[in-house]
């Protein structure tokens, strides 16, 4: 498969609903493409047991498999949801329309703080540390934005715009843009009337690519479910599914940092999650124990002579670097997957937000007997 070996620039991991959030650690769409065109068949049964923002989901309704994603993280689900759910095109447009006439009308460049407030009387969002990560004009815009969102009637349109709204929060705050943790301050004057575009053009620029999309996607079913992989009930599914993604959670990852800011807005507690985030600082020397307890249920709801592919990335933990592949592949095996290839990519740093240095990511492919 020569897809597995080409270098993608970033951009072109752009098309479609690929780039509706930057999410850490996505799958390469076209990587997710040329495993599921290999291993599937038109209306086949996916199960993505990591599937984070959707990027496999996507692929595989674009090519009329029918897929389910699961993944611990709510804004992943939320993420996945909006990547995936076919919407009224008109609807969504009528509704995006009016909400941004209905921000642009509280949030314009005139007036005083008070005035805002006065005539929305919007919850201010409270928590923790609020006022060193925001700026009173970054507060006082993101809760009027969300305060119209929550307002729509129409619960996927709510949770699309919800994902536009995610994705300004870091833009607008006063964490840095070097570092995907919110943990250095970099502070910066921000204006009503910016936080009000910045909302606006992405929505605006997601509601075009779901335009695209909605001419591509099949009418085969996406479902995305919010829980813990340990807890598939395999039962439900046992022997049903025709091909298994894990794109594995990175191994000492601080989940916590990077997700807290987000958390603060879309109401999730990120240090409950944090718990049962499989590889994150806290869970780390469950790592493998809990990777294979994955893989057992992967085992399980997996069709026999089917395929189980396996991501796994490289890290660096306490300036050591780490390579997980040998030690994952020991594991499937003592489950009872039968090794069948490995691709080793190396991706170049320039292409990676954050890292100082090339990763190296390896592709398993296992079969059930
Ligand atoms: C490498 S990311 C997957 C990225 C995804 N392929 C994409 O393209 O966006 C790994 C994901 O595993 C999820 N995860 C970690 N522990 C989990 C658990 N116990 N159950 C379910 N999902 C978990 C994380 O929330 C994260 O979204």
């Amino acid at each position: 498969m020569e897809e597995l070996h080409k270098v993608y620039k970033k951009n072109e991991c752009k098309y479609l609903t690929h780039d509706f959030h930057p999410y850490p650690h996505k799958i390469i769409p076209q990587i997710a493409r040329a495993l599921i065109k290999k291993y599937t068949a038109q209306n086949d049964t996916i199960l993505d047991i990591f599937c984070g923002s959707g990027t496999s989901l996507v692929e595989a309704n674009l090519l009329g498999r029918n897929v389910m994603g699961v993944d611990v993280n709510p804004l992943a689900c939320l993420i996945s949801r909006a990547k995936t759910t076919s919407l009224d095109c008109n609807k969504l447009d009528q509704a995006v329309t009016d909400l941004i006439k209905k921000i642009q009308f509280h949030l314009t460049r005139d007036g005083t703080l008070q005035d805002y407030t006065e005539r929305l009387q919007p919850k201010i969002q409270c928590f923790k540390e609020r006022d060193k990560w925001f700026s009173k004009n970054a507060l006082l815009g993101l809760s009027v934005i969300k305060d119209l969102i929550k307002r729509i009637d129409d619960s996927e349109i709510r949770d699309y715009c919800m994902v536009a709204f995610s994705c300004i929060i870091k833009e607008v705050s006063q964490a840095s843009p070097l570092y995907h943790l919110t943990k250095v301050r970099y502070p910066r004057q921000i204006t009503l009337f910016r936080v009000n575009n910045l909302f606006k053009c992405k929505l605006q620029e997601m509601v075009r690519e779901m335009h695209e999309y909605s001419k591509k996607r099949s009418n085969s079913f996406v479902k995305v479910l919010n829980q813990d992989a340990r807890t598939i009930n395999a039962d439900k599914v046992m022997g049903e599914v025709d091909f298994v993604i894990l794109n594995l959670p990175k191994f000492n990852m601080d989940f916590e940092r990077c997700f807290k800011i987000y958390s603060w807005w879309l109401d999730f507690d990120v240090t409950t999650i944090n718990k049962n985030i499989i590889g994150t600082m806290k869970r780390k020397q469950n790592y493998y124990k809990d990777i294979g307890f994955v893989l057992g249920k992967a085992l399980d709801v997996l069709k026999t002579q089917k395929y189980c592919t396996l991501l796994v990335t490289d890290s660096y933990c306490a300036g050591r670097h780490l390579q997980h592949g040998d030690q994952i592949q020991q594991i499937a095996k003592k489950i009872g997957f039968t090794f069948k290839e490995k691709v080793v990519r190396t991706i170049p740093k320039k292409l990676l937000p954050f890292v100082t240095k090339d990763r190296k990511e390896e592709i398993f492919i296992f079969k059930k007997l």
